[in-house]
This record gives structure tokens, C-alpha cells and sequence, in this order.
């Protein structure tokens, strides 16, 4: 089986919202179904090419896997990683964490309450406080973890939670776990928001919730218009800034800087996972909110520290975003040039606006074939399909971080815009304020 052969699989066949929903008598039945749904898509060579692909080192912008056909090293130009200023290489925030390493283990088995609490996540959560310019910082061990922790301690029951329709899986998550009335406003459309704060009847608080880079579509969310509705209801307002910072705003501080409003979000939710290059998640906000939530947020209290090598190397990370600009100006020089070179070959992305580059691909099937052929190239981008997106709304991701060439760019681009003409990818824009009300993530 060779990585070029043409699939047959009907798509009802590949589509993973096929196991989402739906009954069945037996827990694992689900599972067997998957599980001979997954065999079909091997069998035909798209799925090995684009799903738990084994790296052999790094990931960079250049990655090397071991190709599943031949079992031989394969090189491919990488567009799937989030360090967007490629800081989980570099050699002042590895040599960090490689010093904490060494004089303190690998890992920092305790909670953070009790003797998970070292030298090393204060400094972490003062240097988050003050890059954010806020009060406190509280730190969690994964941003999903985090918008967990912070959705399920602030809202109750009688509270009404209102999210943007494509917001990251970890917010409608958390919004769901806590029980909290409310529910989805279309993407980035601050007067549906209005309208929806507008039913809420109810007695108790209410929060308002975004990403403020869309993960999966690269867009920003319109904070001046968000926080003016959440005023007007009296709402808080909480955003995601996973791929927000160190990359949007003239010195990489987020959505506020992005648009001029400097403190106007009132929990900042961010991880560690994106441009810090690591792992870990946190809110900064208030002394009040931090305090409170740094015992209520179970996520955070039922769980240990993150390493306090990682911590360590966190902190250097967020020093460096601010010593070496010159990074985030390639990164959106590089971001310029693929956007530009797409465009000049016919292809429309999602967003121009940020480093996630995205595409419309059509159906799941379609996604398969482009990424399997995006592959054959010598090409990784992410694969996106349902639940991230609805499931006939696949998109290619194609992340640039600073460390891309500009060969690299060019090639990425032409290869793009050979595969979508193969294809036939959808000419249209992706309605961003769709009325199709089907959940997503
Ligand atoms: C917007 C957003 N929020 C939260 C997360 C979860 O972060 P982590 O991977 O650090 O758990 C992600 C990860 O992809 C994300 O894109």
C-alpha cells in the first residue's frame, strides 16, 4: 500500500460525527464500530500519512517521521506546530529549564496548595501577572485543564454563560460541566451576543466567553464590540488568549493590545502550550479572582504542580518574547508572504490576520485525500474535522512560526494551490456568522 492510492470510502464511513451521537445498547459498541471505521481508513493509506504520524526528533520547521509505508526517515516541511516563535528550542529557555532540572528533578510530585508550591511557579506566576499587567496569576497543568478549573468555579447553576459557536472544546466543556444556563452566540457577532444576553432572565451572574485568536480559524474575535454587549448586560467577560499571546499586538500582549484596550478583559485565560513552547495552562486577573480561584478551581487544587523545570523554562520564554522582537516581526513577515503567495495562486484563506492560516476543504473524505496528498509532498499541515469544525466545513490548518524560510513558504504555497485545483476545494468564504446552529467541539 503506497501513500498515493486513490480511497473509496464512502464518507459516511470516515466521518468521526458518525460516532458522536447516536444510541447503542452496549458501552463498547461504539467503540467496535470506530475501531472497524478506523481499519477501513488505514487500509487505504490516507490516515497513516496525516494521523499519529511517529516523529523521530523535534518538532520544528522541518520534522523528520518515519514513514508508515516504508518504515524509512522522511523529512517534511512543518506547519503543525504552535511555538509560533519556536521558544522549545531555544537555547536560553532550554538551558532554564535544563539548570532546574538539574537541581530539582524532573517533576514536582505535590499539589500546588501544599509542597507543590516552589520558587519556581511563584516566579512563573509573578512574570505571567506582570506581562499581562495584571494583579495575579494562577498556573494549571494544561490550558484545557485551566478553562475547565476557572468555567466550573465561576459559574453556578442560576448563572447564565454565553460562548462564541466555534470556541475552543475546553470552554464549551467547562461551560457545560458547571451547569450554568446559556449557551452558544454566532462567531464573532457582538449584536447576536446582545440578543442572546437579552433572554436571560434569570437572577443570577453572567459571563461572556471567547477565544480571542479562533483556534481553528485563525480569526480574531471583535473584543470592542464583545465588551460593550457584556457591559450593557452586566456580564463579565473571560478570554481564551491561547494563540493570542505573544503573538497579536504591536509587543505581543494579546487581543487587548491588538485593539488599543489595555485591561478591558476581565479573566485572561492563557497557556503555555503555543508561543511559550511548552505545556501548562493560566488565568491572570485580579488578586480577589486569583485567591479565590486558587482554591476553588479543582482543576488546579486536585492535581500536581507542573514541574518546576518546565516552570523555569516558561519564564525564560516570556523573557525572551520581550528581548528578541525580532522574532514575532518574522513571524508575521513569514505569515505575510504565505498569505500572499495563496492568494496570488487562487487560494482564499479563512483569516490574513494571524499565523493560523486556514482553508476550506469540504467533506472529511476530501480532508484525507489533501492531506494525504499535502504528504506525498513532503508537506505536514493539521488536519481539521469534525467535532473541531462542522463536519462538512474540514479545514487544511497551516500554522507558520519564525522559524520557516522563505523557500519553504513558496514551495507550501504552490503545493497548496496544485492540490485545491485537484480537488476542487470550495471557492466560497467561510461564513464566519453562519445561522447553521450545529454544535461543534
Ligand atoms: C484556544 C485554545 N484554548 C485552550 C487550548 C488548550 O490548551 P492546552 O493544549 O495547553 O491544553 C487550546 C489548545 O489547542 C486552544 O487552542
Amino acid at each position: 500500500m503506497n501513500g498515493t492510492q486513490k480511497s473509496s470510502t464512502p464518507a459516511a464511513q470516515t466521518a468521526l460525527s458518525h460516532f458522536r451521537r447516536g444510541r447503542s445498547a452496549g458501552l463498547l459498541d461504539r467503540a467496535h464500530g470506530f475501531s472497524a471505521m478506523l481499519e477501513e481508513l488505514k487500509s487505504q493509506g490516507a490516515y497513516p500519512t496525516q494521523y499519529r504520524l511517529e516523529l523521530l526528533g523535534p518538532i520544528d520547521h522541518e520534522i523528520t517521521v518515519r514513514d508508515p509505508f516504508t518504515k524509512e526517515p522522511k523529512r517534511l516541511t512543518c506547519f503543525d506546530s504552535n511555538s509560533y516563535l519556536g521558544l522549545h528550542l531555544h537555547p536560553r529557555v532550554v538551558l532554564a529549564a535544563r539548570r532546574v532540572l538539574d537541581e530539582a528533578g524532573y517533576g514536582t510530585p505535590s499539589a500546588q496548595l501544599l509542597a507543590g508550591n516552589n520558587r519556581w511557579l511563584h516566579e512563573l506566576e509573578e512574570t505571567v501577572a506582570q506581562y499581562h499587567s495584571r494583579e495575579a496569576a494562577l498556573v494549571f497543568p494544561s490550558g484545557y485543564s485551566a478553562n475547565i478549573g476557572i468555567l466550573t468555579a465561576l459559574l453556578r447553576k442560576n448563572d447564565f454563560a454565553a460562548r462564541d459557536r466555534f470556541c475552543h472544546a475546553s470552554i464549551h466543556d467547562g461551560c457545560r460541566f458547571s451547569g450554568a444556563r446559556g449557551g452558544t452566540f454566532a462567531h464573532r457577532d457582538p449584536q447576536a451576543l446582545s440578543r442572546f444576553l437579552a433572554t436571560n432572565t434569570g437572577n443570577g451572574g453572567s459571563l461572556v466567553v471567547t477565544d480571542g485568536v479562533f483556534s481553528m480559524h485563525g480569526s480574531v474575535a471583535p473584543l470592542p464590540g464583545l465588551r460593550s454587549a457584556a457591559d450593557k448586560a452586566g456580564a463579565l467577560l473571560m478570554v481564551d488568549e491561547a494563540h493570542a499571546t505573544g503573538v497579536l499586538g504591536r509587543t505581543g500582549r494579546g487581543t487587548e493590545e491588538h485593539f488599543g484596550m489595555p485591561g478591558k478583559i476581565d479573566v485572561l485565560m492563557g497557556t503555555f502550550s503555543k508561543s511559550a513552547g511548552s505545556v501548562g495552562g493560566y488565568v491572570a486577573g485580579s488578586r480577589v479572582l486569583i485567591d479565590y480561584l486558587r482554591f476553588f478551581a479543582r482543576a488546579a487544587v486536585f492535581t500536581a504542580s507542573l514541574p518546576s523545570c518546565v516552570c523555569a523554562g516558561i519564564t525564560e520564554a516570556f523573557r525572551v518574547m520581550d528581548a528578541e522582537p525580532q522574532l514575532r516581526e518574522r513571524l508575521f513577515s513569514n505569515k505575510d508572504r504565505l498569505v500572499t503567495a495563496l492568494k496570488d495562486l487562487g487560494v482564499s484563506p479563512i483569516s490574513a490576520d494571524t499565523p493560523i492560516i486556514s482553508i476550506v476543504v469540504g467533506s472529511q473524505e476530501t480532508l484525507l485525500l489533501a492531506g494525504r496528498d499535502l504528504y506525498v509532498e513532503g508537506i505536514r499541515c493539521g488536519s481539521v474535522s469534525y467535532p473541531a469544525v462542522p463536519p462538512d466545513s474540514c479545514l487544511l490548518r497551516v500554522t507558520v512560526n519564525a522559524r520557516h524560510t522563505d523557500d519553504e513558504l513558496d514551495r507550501t504555497a504552490e503545493a497548496i494551490a496544485r492540490i485545491a485545483a485537484r480537488h476542487n476545494f470550495p471557492s466560497r468564504p467561510f461564513s464566519s456568522a453562519s445561522s447553521d446552529e450545529q454544535e461543534v467541539m
